[in-house]
Order: structure tokens, then C-alpha cells, then sequence
């Protein structure tokens, strides 16, 4: 299998580079110019598109005959940067390629999901002050998703949860909505968020659902799997 990862350079990508290799796919990058260094322990072993991932003509030579793309979607500046983003995987990947991609909880894909009033607060908060200050734009990151949702593409988007940096502890487990006694937890180990993802490319009851992921070790995730024992 042939894998374009989109965002190769950041935490999240480079975690998803190491899973893509290790499954023997061949791995293609998409990263800034300025941060393809980050990337030297791959050298050799992937090849690397570097420009902005939201350049459409980056991406459109990037992903031209993968089998799947993961694409790291993030709302920094105020350009547009994960709608261009998404919208340049939709328009150039192959139409039968598998498209997984990253996000977090406070993305919605039928309005089902229930937040608290903590989670509400700081998402509201964050993005007036990133968007106020052109630091991020949040509600570019709910439009790419809207995109997405709206798409006929074999998509997948991936609802992390908080994370945290740390050993795997092995495939996240996930549920439809927020606010699921499952997820309880929010907290997933970054590198199991990679997993999942990577996971996703061969999953195909994944097709047209935003998994939302909490680590399976979570006191939330061992509770659930407790219950369905009994
Ligand atoms: N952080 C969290 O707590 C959290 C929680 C839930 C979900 N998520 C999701 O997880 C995914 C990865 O997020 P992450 O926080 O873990 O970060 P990350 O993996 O380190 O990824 C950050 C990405 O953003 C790029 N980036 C940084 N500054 C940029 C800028 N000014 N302009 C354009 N690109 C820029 C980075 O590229 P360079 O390498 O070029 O800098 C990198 O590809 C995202 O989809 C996010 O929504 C994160």
C-alpha cells in the first residue's frame, strides 16, 4: 500500500510515519520546507513532498496513486489552512483511495455529541482569542470537516481526545459520540492516536465515521470493557 501523510512532520505525523513503515507501506510526506529536517530519521526510507499542505499543487503531486492518505488537519493562522487543506485531498486523491482524518472531539458530525460546560467553555474561549490575534481559526477546522462529511470520498476523520505523550498501550477504543460513558476518560496516548488512524486505512466499517478515541487503558475504556464481559 502506498500512504501520502499530510502533516509528516508534526507529533502526530511522525508517530504515523513510524506505524505506516512498520506495516511495510510505502510512505509519502507533505510537510513545511522549514520542517522537513524533522523528519531526517526517515531519511532514506520515505519520500517528502515539502510546501504548505494546503499548496494544492503540493498535494496534488503528493497523493497521486496512493491507496490512502492521512492527513493531519490543524487550524493554525487564519488562511484557511485546514479547509485548503482537506479540500485539496478531496479534489486529488484517487476516488477509491481511503482518506483518514485527524481531529478533535469538538468537531461534530450530527450535532448528537454532548460536551461539558468545562470543554465548551475553553473551546469558545481559545477560539475567539486565536482568531482575535490570527494565532488559529478554529471554525476553519469545523468548516473542512463539514466539507468532508459532505463528501462521496471513503473517509474517515478521527476524533482525538486530549493526549499525552508516553508508551502505546495499544488501538484506542472509540465511540460515535461524545459524552458516551466510554469516553469518560478523554485522555489517549498520542502515539495510539497515530495507531488508530493508520489502522483506519484498512478498516472499511470505519467508511463515513468520526470515531471519537479514548486510550483502551483508560479507566473509562476498562469500565466499559468490564460491563460487556459481565
Ligand atoms: N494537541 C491536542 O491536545 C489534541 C487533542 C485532540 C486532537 N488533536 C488533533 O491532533 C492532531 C495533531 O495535533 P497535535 O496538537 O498533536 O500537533 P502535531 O501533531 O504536532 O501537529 C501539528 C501540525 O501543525 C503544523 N503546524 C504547526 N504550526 C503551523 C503553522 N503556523 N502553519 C501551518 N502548519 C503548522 C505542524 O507542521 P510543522 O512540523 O511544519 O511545524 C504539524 O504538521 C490535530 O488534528 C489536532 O486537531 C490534538
Amino acid at each position: 500500500m502506498r500512504v501520502c501523510i499530510v502533516g509528516a512532520s508534526g507529533k502526530l505525523g511522525r508517530y504515523m510515519v513510524r506505524h505506516a513503515l512498520d506495516r511495510g507501506y510505502e510512505v509519502v510526506g507533505v510537510c513545511r520546507e522549514k520542517s522537513v529536517e524533522k523528519l531526517d530519521e526517515f531519511e532514506g526510507r520515505i519520500t517528502i513532498f515539502p510546501g504548505a499542505t494546503n499548496d494544492r499543487e503540493v498535494i496534488r503531486k503528493a497523493v497521486a496513486g496512493c491507496d490512502g492518505v492521512l492527513t493531519v488537519l490543524v487550524p493554525w493562522g487564519i488562511q484557511d489552512y485546514s479547509s485548503g487543506t482537506a479540500q485539496a485531498v478531496l479534489d486529488f486523491a484517487r476516488p477509491d483511495a481511503r482518506l483518514v482524518f485527524s481531529c478533535g472531539w469538538h468537531i461534530s458530525m450530527d450535532g448528537q455529541d454532548v460536551y461539558s460546560r468545562k470543554s465548551r467553555w475553553t473551546v469558545g474561549v481559545f477560539g475567539k482569542l486565536a482568531r482575535l490575534v490570527r494565532f488559529a481559526d478554529i471554525d476553519d477546522q469545523v468548516e473542512a470537516c463539514r466539507r468532508i462529511f459532505a463528501s462521496d470520498a471513503r473517509w474517515t476523520v478521527v476524533r482525538g481526545s486530549d493526549l499525552e505523550e508516553g508508551e502505546s498501550q495499544g488501538l484506542p477504543v472509540w465511540s460515535r459520540h461524545v459524552g458516551d460513558p466510554i469516553l469518560a476518560s478523554n485522555l489517549t496516548r498520542r502515539v495510539d492516536f497515530a495507531l488508530f488512524m493508520v489502522h483506519a486505512l484498512e478498516n472499511d466499517e470505519l467508511i463515513h465515521e468520526a470515531p471519537a478515541i479514548v486510550g483502551c487503558r483508560t479507566p473509562s475504556a476498562l469500565a466499559h470493557a468490564d460491563r460487556e464481559e459481565e
